[in-house]
């Protein structure tokens, strides 16, 4: 394999994909998910946006001092007041890359940007210039670039190139391209623009109409050599291309696709879990490669072939995405040593003090519990070691509820040394218990969503709450498991007012919006203008 045909994949989930509605990561969840990412050996990972918010800048400043291994990217649009906060930020990074972008179709440049394309390739050109003058590495991105002039795009990227740009991106922003035509534009890029041959060609697709990943796949038989995709297909509306999804599709028809990745495929379905959990937004069951049933076969049929003979189903082994075939069933009678080992097998390496938090909640489990399946134990090391600042503790709830009851709740929280009871009448027992945990704390929330799934089938599952709610614009999620699904609910809201606070002191350390703009916002109106 030569280094011609090696993929490079740009992970923006910190990004893009943090721009889903109802997504807002903390900088210590964006840490998590970045070194996650570098575990997953991507090659690029797009720290944020930080002009956005001084809580985005923080984010990328601390993923850029503190995750090694890949390229650290961060967005600014074509000026230098972005370019500036970007570099701020970035500049701890061992390999810092600035991402400057702007809009060259014709919709975009007329009614967003009220600009000339004159004005627009001019722009972008002083960008890419003054981010070299900061960064060895600028990628230039031609913002919807899929519903522009192909001839203006190739003069701009030709252009960016001269500046110094070292990657041109052609995003379909809106998710408005097809396969084939797709592949026709990189094709076409390559083969119009003057020095393409100095950059590397990367693409950033969309999913409105549900082809992101073919038509990220279609690009890379073009000739592109950069993917832009998040974990879960994250982001904006219908979101972005799967990363899972393109690397499994890369890795998996290697025959076909002739290329090769870094990726190390074993840690995607932890990367999932872990962005699922820390933005509460569910993966679909039948989601490629990392829905519950991506590796699941009913029928008979399916289960007589795979029985015979793996290969008769499976174009893919679960082992691959570091989905190890459980055959090692725990129960309240397996030891340290067994937990462990299972630990290891699914993927997580943790310090002595959690390993040992970790086999204190199993042991509870397996006293309620007569088997505790690897997604048992996948949710309460989720729920035990997702950094979340503590600063109230859910030392007890207890409800009264029924057909002809008034639901009605008492709690306990602890918040360093003061111990807090409260009760509370609720439309129903959840209600009451959210309304005592408000009277305990003293925060006030709105409360946006609230959800209820089943870890595992049976009776005895584990019950899994996730809340979102809202302060001052600012979403947190939280999550709780337990055999109780109330007590659940109350540890899932009682995380979420935690992140609350710590977002409310990050706000008031001056950290938290002075400016807040989103990428695909005009730059008359993000700088007030
Ligand atoms: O979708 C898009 O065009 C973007 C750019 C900023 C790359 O996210
Ligand atoms: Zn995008």
């Amino acid at each position: 394999m030569t280094e011609m045909n090696r993929i490079f994949v740009f992970d923006t989930t910190l990004r893009d994909g943090e721009q889903s509605p109802g997504v807002n990561l903390n900088v210590e969840g964006k840490i998590e998910i970045a070194t996650q990412l570098a575990k997953l050996r991507v090659d690029v990972i797009e720290a944020g946006f930080p002009v956005a918010s001084p809580g985005d800048f923080a984010a990328v400043k601390a993923v850029a001092s503190q995750v090694e291994g890949p390229v650290i990217a961060a967005l600014a649009r074509a000026t230098e007041k972005d370019i500036d906060r970007a570099w701020e930020a970035l500049k701890y990074a061992r390999k810092p890359r600035i991402h400057t972008f702007i809009a060259t179709s014709p919709v975009h440049m007329r009614c967003k940007l009220r600009k000339s394309p004159d004005e627009v390739l001019s722009m972008g050109v002083e960008a890419v210039r003054y981010a070299r003058s900061l960064a060895n590495d600028v990628e230039f991105s031609a913002e919807d670039a899929a519903r522009s002039d192909r001839g203006f795009l190739c003069e701009v990227f030709a252009a960016a190139i001269e500046a110094g740009a070292t990657v041109i991106n052609i995003p379909d922003t809106v998710g408005y391209s097809t396969p084939r035509e797709f592949a026709d534009l990189v094709s076409y890029v390559r083969a119009h623009t003057a020095g393409i041959h100095k950059a590397i060609i990367s693409v950033h697709c969309h999913d409105d109409l549900g082809l992101a990943v073919a038509n990220s796949l279609a690009a890379v038989t073009a000739g592109a050599t950069q993917v832009e995709c998040t974990i879960n297909g994250l982001g904006e509306r219908a979101g972005n291309a799967a990363l899972e999804e393109i690397v499994m599709a890369l890795k998996t028809r290697q025959d076909y696709f002739g290329v090769s990745l870094d990726v190390d495929t074993k840690h995607i379905y932890r990367t999932s879990r872990l962005v699922s959990t820390l933005t509460g937004v569910f993966v679909q069951p039948n989601k490629a490669v990392v829905g519950d049933n991506a590796f699941a076969h009913e029928s008979g049929i399916h289960q007589d072939g795979i029985l015979k003979e793996r290969t008769t189903y499976e174009i893919m082994a679960p082992e691959s995405i570091g989905l190890p075939e459980s055959r090692l069933v725990l129960g309240k009678h397996s030891g340290r040593h067994a937990f462990n080992e299972r630990l290891k097998a699914l993927g997580y390496s943790l310090s002595q003090e959690e390993m040992e938090r970790a086999f204190n909640r199993f042991t509870d489990l397996a006293d309620k519990k007569k088997q505790v399946s690897d997604k048992d134990i996948e949710a309460i090391i989720e729920d035990e070691l997702v950094a979340t600042p503590a600063f109230f503790e859910l030392q007890y709830v207890h409800v009264i509820s029924g057909n002809h009851a008034v639901p009605t709740a008492t709690v306990r929280v602890k918040n360093g040394d003061t111990i807090v009871e409260e009760a509370a009448c609720g439309d129903g027992p959840v209600d009451a218990v959210y309304k005592a945990i408000d009277a305990a704390t003293g925060i006030q929330t709105h409360l946006v969503s609230y959800s209820l799934n089943a870890v595992t089938g049976g009776k005895d599952a584990l019950g899994e709450a996730t809340v979102r709610v809202k302060d001052n614009g600012n979403m947190c999620v939280g999550r709780g498991t337990s055999t109780d699904v109330i007590e659940a609910s109350a540890k899932a809201y009682v995380q979420a007012v935690n992140k609350v606070v710590h977002s409310r002191r990050v706000f008031s350390m001056g950290l938290q919006n002075n400016t807040t703009a989103r990428a695909d916002e005009p730059i008359e109106k993000a700088e007030g203008k």
